[in-house]
């Protein structure tokens, strides 16, 4: 049986749409069942009505507190039973009780522990930095704190802005996700300390 994937998106989706497009081929070893997202009217909940995919949306201003929005948003994604949890462009932190509940991995444009948070890219151009990178990593309670899975490096250009960089990355970052998720699919993986092991 493929591993249940829920993918949250924020934006385009085109990590998303890598995943979909992987999960096509049943020796991909998961599907994608369900896609959520913290706003309407994106192109990443767009892709997933596309292919045919149930789609939620759970807005963090619907909700008293944020404690409310992470019940809510454990409930809906649950519904799924997913297997992983893939933050693709997910612009929200969950809480402890989603955490608790499904193991989940991010996908982030630079190499952690280097430009956390929101603004990774313009951050580390911002720096002067030459070589920055992409990251998938499970998710803990901090921001882009978690053990990380895998990186991979791109080059800094002479003439890059923040939009050229991010597009750049977004290329190397979509085929490590996609990597990264099918072997932690089809091979399981285990947590030693910060290390991270595919396989059993
Ligand atoms: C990715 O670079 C992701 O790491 C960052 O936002 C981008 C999302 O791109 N947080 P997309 O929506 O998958 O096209």
């Amino acid at each position: 049986m493929p591993s249940r994937l829920v993918v949250l998106v924020s934006g385009t989706g085109t990590n998303l749409q890598a995943l979909l497009d992987a999960a096509t081929d049943p020796a991909y070893g998961a599907e994608v069942v369900a896609v959520g997202a913290d706003r309407d009217g994106i192109e990443g909940l767009a892709r997933a009505e596309r292919a045919g995919l149930p789609t939620f949306v759970v807005r963090v201003q619907d909700y008293d507190d944020r404690d409310d929005w992470d019940a809510a948003l454990t409930e809906n994604v649950g519904a799924y039973r997913p297997d992983l949890i893939v933050s693709a462009g997910f612009m929200k932190v969950v809480g402890k009780r989603f955490l608790e509940r499904f193991p989940m991995v991010n996908t982030h444009p630079a190499l952690l522990p280097s430009f956390p948070g929101a603004h990774a890219v313009r951050d580390a151009l911002d720096y002067g930095i030459a070589v920055t990178g992409c990251t998938v990593h499970l998710v803990d309670a901090g921001i882009d704190t978690g053990p990380i899975v895998a990186q991979r490096a791109v080059e800094v250009l002479d003439d890059d802005d923040e939009a050229s960089l991010h597009e750049r990355i977004k290329a190397v970052e979509r085929d490590l996700l996609v990597d990264v998720v099918g072997r932690m699919c089809r091979h399981g993986w285990s947590v030693n300390g910060r290390k991270v092991s595919l396989g059993e």
